[in-house]
């Protein structure tokens, strides 16, 4: 097996994929800008800690020429204003393409938002134009075009994430142990959402065999619309229904300008802002993972009701919910 780096790899989907990684018996090297307790016991079990503030580091650059594979997971998800999304996506790929020399392969961890939304009648499908809606979406577009350069490279675009470590979806959480499920916008919505476990399975499979650059969809098969959603947490939580709350998109983007606002005076990095809202409205996020998962054979490992069931036992003995 060649040398896997792992960038991003004190994030949510970097920590899953480094624990795949060290219990498939790899020893990986993880990148991230600070340590955490999770990092230095991935250290203790073989992997090798790459820590710097800024990306790439001189310091790190005899490693960086080491790595067979550079699996390139940092990116910024969520916060306030447009050129964190710039800076964090777009920028940060194209400086440590910069850095690589030929041979070593890249593997994008991108996202659908970079393809656009899709409605669960007409999945958005791995050859269709692109068509981000937020600035999120359009600087994980601009990264998969820098990796496009590269000529052993493969995209990676994963539906909504969630699992233990996982802040996005805790709110939700949060309001289902409540009683209470909060949408945004009138319509109802569908979305594919995928285990972090499983996700990061996904991306072993592609650092173990030869694949073509994608850009590749990686999804459960079925979506979930809202109100199944919200069935499936008031079953995880153990509560016969949940109180449903619609937010119309006026008052959503009231809501959204206001956390925006918040966070930029307190450096907060909210999931909810301007710059991500258009994600939040779309009637559908969902895409075609068939042709993954011909070509890999990967499948997702569990459902949905089993994922949510095993995210919220992983809160609470974290102690993030009680
Ligand atoms: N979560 C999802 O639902 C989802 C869905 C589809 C695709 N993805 C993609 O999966 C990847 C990981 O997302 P995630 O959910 O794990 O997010 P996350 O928990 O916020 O992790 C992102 C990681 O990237 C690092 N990072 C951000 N900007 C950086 C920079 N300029 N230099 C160095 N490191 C930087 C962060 O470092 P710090 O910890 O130091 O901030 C963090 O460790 C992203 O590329 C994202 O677009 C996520």
């Amino acid at each position: 097996m060649q040398t896997i780096l792992v960038t991003g790899a004190g994030g949510f989907l970097g920590s899953h994929l480094a624990d795949r990684m060290l219990d498939a018996g790899w020893r990986p090297m993880l990148w991230a800008r600070r340590p955490t307790p999770l990092l230095r016991e991935q250290g203790t079990r073989g992997a090798m800690l790459c820590l710097a503030s800024e990306m790439p580091d001189e310091r790190w650059m005899a490693v960086l020429a080491e790595a067979g594979i550079v699996v390139h997971c940092a990116g910024v998800t969520h916060g306030p204003g447009e050129a964190r999304y710039r800076e964090g996506n777009e920028r940060l790929t194209r400086r440590i393409l910069a850095r690589l020399r030929p041979g070593q392969k890249v593997i994008l961890i991108g996202s659908q938002a970079a393809a656009g939304p899709g409605r669960a009648d007409a999945p958005r499908k791995m050859e269709e134009t692109p068509a981000p809606v937020s600035c999120y979406g359009h600087s994980k577009l601009a990264a998969e075009r820098e990796v496009a350069h590269w000529n052993d490279s493969v995209i990676l675009r994963c539906c909504a994430l969630y699992g233990p470590r996982d802040r996005g979806f805790l709110p939700m959480f949060q309001a289902a142990l409540q009683g209470l499920f909060f949408r945004l916008g009138r319509e109802e919505q569908w979305l594919q959402m995928l285990d972090a476990g499983s996700a990061a399975q996904a991306v072993l499979q592609a650092c173990s065999m030869p694949l073509a650059p994608g850009p590749w969809f990686v999804a459960p098969f079925r979506p979930v619309s809202m109100t199944g959603l919200r069935q499936a947490l008031a079953a995880a939580v153990g509560r016969a229904a949940l109180r449903d709350f619609r937010v119309p998109p006026a008052l959503a983007g009231a809501l959204a300008w206001g956390i925006g606002q918040g966070a930029r005076l307190t450096g907060a990095t909210p999931f909810l802002t301007p710059e991500r809202l258009p994600d939040f409205l779309q009637p559908g996020w969902c895409c075609d993972a068939a042709p993954f998962v011909e070509a890999t054979g990967w499948q997702p490992e569990v459902g949905l009701e089993e994922g949510l069931a095993a995210t919220l036992a992983w809160y609470r003995r974290a102690g993030w919910l009680r």
